[in-house]
């Protein structure tokens, strides 16, 4: 699509007037009027430089309380992607942003319809900073051409990345793979990182995710876990 208020919206609104939709069913967009993203940020890309897009998926059998499997292989296999093209230094800012040499290069926003313990179906929107050269220097983020001083045609790097997401299934499936290959990957695990908390600043070292996805710090000996609203990453 050309333009489009959101990529996520989109989807919603074909799920419920087509009534099949299958996996990996995609929305892409070259601009979107009102792109969303975490916390109810806003997503903001500049027209044709950057891949947003959003797909269907419907997991197997996935109960609500292992909802962060979904964005664990999400993020391990965008990761994986980003590596095949020569990025180095990827990692996976939790929960799930996506990282080259600790900025910014890619976020994800899932969206899950649930039953009472099941989670029946997914929105996956994805945004991927491919070609913007003018990133501010204090946004903290970056694209992947201005890592690699490369252009990249948005079509080529949506499906490739399509076809490494299509193996979503096979890692929920795999548990113990799923957190091993996201902890190599966690940004700041076993560091100590400033974070803030209820508005405070506080100190404390990553000692992993706990299995519905919270964070586990180490804050003055003592181990907490937090959701993602309830603890924000400061950086120097
Ligand atoms: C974040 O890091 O805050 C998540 C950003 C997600 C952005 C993508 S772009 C395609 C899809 N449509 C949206 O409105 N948001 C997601």
């Amino acid at each position: 699509m050309d333009s489009v208020d959101s990529t996520n919206e989109e989807m919603k609104r074909r799920l419920k007037h087509q009534n099949s939709l299958e996996n990996y069913d995609a929305v892409v967009a070259n601009f979107q009027t009102n792109g969303k993203g975490q916390r109810e940020a806003k997503w903001e890309s500049s027209a044709g430089d950057n891949l947003t897009f959003s797909f269907y998926f419907q997991p197997n059998n996935l109960k609500v309380m292992d909802a962060f499997k979904l964005n664990q292989a999400v993020s391990i296999l965008i990761a994986d992607f980003l590596k095949s093209i020569g990025l180095t230094n990827v990692q996976v800012k939790w929960p799930n942003d996506i990282m080259v040499n600790e900025k910014k290069v890619c976020g994800v926003l899932i969206e899950n319809i649930l039953s009472k313990d099941e989670l029946l179906e997914s929105i996956i929107g994805i945004g991927v900073n491919v070609n913007q050269s003018r990133i501010e220097s204090n946004s903290n983020s970056t694209s992947i051409s201005n890592e690699l001083q490369e252009y990249f045609q948005i079509k080529v790097i949506a499906q490739e990345l399509i076809s490494y997401l299509r193996k979503i299934q096979d890692f929920i499936n795999r548990p113990a793979l799923l957190q091993t290959r996201f902890l190599d990957l966690l940004l700041g695990l076993n560091e100590n990182r400033k974070f803030e908390v209820k508005g405070i600043e506080v100190s404390g070292k990553i000692l992993g995710v706990s299995s519905n996805g919270n964070l586990r710090v180490l804050i003055e000996g003592k181990e907490q876990l937090f959701e993602q609203k309830q603890i924000r990453f400061l950086f120097d």
